[in-house]
């Protein structure tokens, strides 16, 4: 079973987290269950991008992003070359790492 780790967010995960996943699962869907309440207004139809997350290791092996995605993601707060929406993105095989973004476009306070 592939792992995956969340880098410490301040705000949402202090002390950050490895989680077994499922392969086939989405990023959104891993956080949800363990409760890490991972921002996704648009209730994952990648309309928001709320739920906004940088790959930090294994991007490579999630599926593909779509148009769409792309789309969405260029309206989400500090984007990278390696950044999904994670509602849309399925774990594959492989151990990945993920950065929660400090912000995202609903949080209107500053840390
Ligand atoms: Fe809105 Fe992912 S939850 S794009």
């Amino acid at each position: 079973m592939p792992k995956i780790i969340f880098l410490p967010h301040k705000i949402i995960l202090p002390q950050g987290a490895i989680l077994e996943a499922k392969k086939g699962e989405t990023i959104l869907n891993i956080a949800l269950k363990n409760n890490i309440q991972l921002e996704h207004a648009c209730g994952q139809s990648c309309a928001c991008s709320t739920c906004h997350c940088i790959i930090r290791k294994g991007f490579l092996s999630l599926s593909g992003g779509s148009e769409k995605e792309d789309d969405i993601l260029d309206k989400a707060w500090g984007l990278e070359s390696e950044s999904r929406l994670s509602c849309q993105a399925i774990i594959g095989d492989v151990d990945i790492e993920v950065e929660i973004p400090l912000y995202n476009v609903n949080y209107v306070t500053e840390y």
